[in-house]
């Protein structure tokens, strides 16, 4: 797991806890508790990365007591005087994962100071500085060329085993609200924004996508409502994508082949393999690969559901793993032919892991296969604008990407998405749909 992927469980672990508190007081403080208690043994873990923990004192010098008995003490303390615990007590353990991963002893913190800076001049309250807290680490890790050592490795592995577990444990059924919006709160919003973009377009008229699970999967985004206000209406470019794939290319491909392979890397809450009618003749498989978080939601959302063809889902991060391995291991059959959906993804990886992917696609693909991707234009891949382009890697001009697919063995088309707008608004010349056929003879 990287350290960006932990801190952002951590970080929404943390804002739900002060979103909470804030509006329920006693729901939020149980939820602390809960919280506490399944990072205790990492945060014991943190403190004995300290040369000598007694100095934790500098942190909190609660740190070094058993928050859990403040459950035992909740009664005898005033409502103020509980919030200002929990509050430190979350700042002192982003203080610490701090200390831990920039391998600072805590004795640096007097020239480190950055609470300070974050409070300087300003009546700030602590739940502000939790916050900013949080956007501070995460800044300043994913600004640095961090080598993990060996036992922050090992820390943050322990982490992501406990809270597979956690979630393992649960009650789908009893906790089905709460698990869910645990859940949400870990995927990556994109995932849920196109889940969104097709529960609303259900819901218009002249709709080209019918997608009768996507509001479930995409939850409430009420928190995102007000920041992303203008990414969320806008759905079009996501929906001419998809039904593109659906009835220009994935319907053709079905009536061609009787029995094929469907990857879908970066999968998201992807819902074709319950949709799309036509997958029910003949015997088609689906590969769907996405970070575990993203697939073990859906999963879960959708376990009560009959699919029309087998679904496979693979965890991974596809911009690192070798994606030939998991997919062997997964049965995929490289003498078979495999249609390839790279749907919103190329941007979101660096261009080299990219080019890597793409060579290990096409030499998993056998004659005739057939691949979609779609790309952006280095404007728009520039704009850094809403949460659409904010996290955007890179772009390419249209004249180029035959550059990129030379000696890979496809017959490649790259058209401007708004070449098959269906009459909607997916911007004028800035992303490109591609479309590629392997070739017979390679
Ligand atoms: C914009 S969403 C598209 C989802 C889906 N293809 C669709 O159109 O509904 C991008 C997806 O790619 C996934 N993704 C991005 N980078 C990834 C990586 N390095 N490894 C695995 N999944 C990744 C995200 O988790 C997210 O689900």
């Amino acid at each position: 797991m990287k350290i960006s992927e932990f801190l952002n469980i951590i970080k929404s672990e943390i804002q739900d806890i002060t979103e909470t508190y804030q509006t329920n007081a006693k729901y939020g403080f149980s939820k602390f508790i809960n919280f506490i208690e399944s990072i205790k043994p990492i945060i014991d873990q943190m403190k004995g990365l300290q040369e000598n923990p007694l100095f934790i004192g500098k942190i909190s010098p609660r740190l070094l007591q058993d928050p859990l008995s403040l459950e035992n003490l909740n009664k005898k303390r005033s409502p103020d005087e509980k919030e200002s615990y929990v509050m430190s007590y979350l700042i002192a353990i982003l203080k610490l994962i701090y200390y831990s991963v920039f391998k600072l002893n805590v004795w640096d913190y007097e020239s480190i100071k950055f609470e300070e800076r974050i409070t300087k001049g300003e009546d700030i309250s602590k739940f502000d500085v939790v916050r900013k807290l949080i956007d501070l680490i995460i800044f300043k890790i994913e600004n640095s060329d961090l080598d993990l050592g060996t036992d922050i490795k090992l820390l943050f592995t322990g982490i992501s085993l406990k809270n597979k577990k956690q979630q393992d444990k649960k009650s789908f059924l009893s906790e089905e609200k709460v698990q869910l919006d645990k859940n949400k709160e870990k995927i990556s919003f994109t995932s849920r924004l196109i889940a969104y973009h097709r529960a609303e377009e259900a819901k218009s008229e002249n709709l080209l996508i019918k997608d009768p699970f996507a509001e479930k999967l995409a939850g409430t985004l009420d928190q995102y409502k007000e920041k992303h206000r203008f990414t969320l209406k806008r759905r079009d470019y996501s929906i001419v994508r998809a039904y593109h794939i659906e009835r220009n290319l994935l319907r053709k491909w079905c009536e061609r082949y009787n029995e094929s392979q469907i990857v879908i890397l970066g999968s998201g809450l992807d819902t074709r393999a319950y949709r799309l009618e036509y997958l029910k003749k003949g015997n088609h498989i689906i590969f769907e690969l996405d970070y575990e978080s993203v697939l073990s939601y859906k999963e879960d959302i959708m376990k009560f559901e009959h699919p029309y063809c087998k679904i496979k889902y693979i965890y991974a991060n596809i911009g690192k793993n070798n994606i030939i391995k998991m997919l062997k291991e997964e049965s995929f059959n490289p003498k078979s032919v495999s249609f390839w959906i790279l749907e919103g993804l190329a941007y979101y990886l660096q261009k080299d892991s990219f080019k890597k992917l793409l060579k290990r696609v096409s030499n998993l693909s056998k004659p005739n296969s057939e691949i979609f991707i779609d790309l952006c234009v280095p404007a728009i891949a520039n704009l850094r604008f809403g949460q659409f382009t904010t996290h955007f890697k890179w772009g390419i001009n249209k004249d180029q990407i035959p550059d990129l697919f030379k000696n890979l063995g496809w017959n490649i088309s790259a058209k401007y998405a708004d070449d098959f707008d269906q009459g909607r608004d997916v911007g004028h010349r800035g992303m490109i749909f591609i479309h590629g056929l392997k070739k017979p003879s390679f």
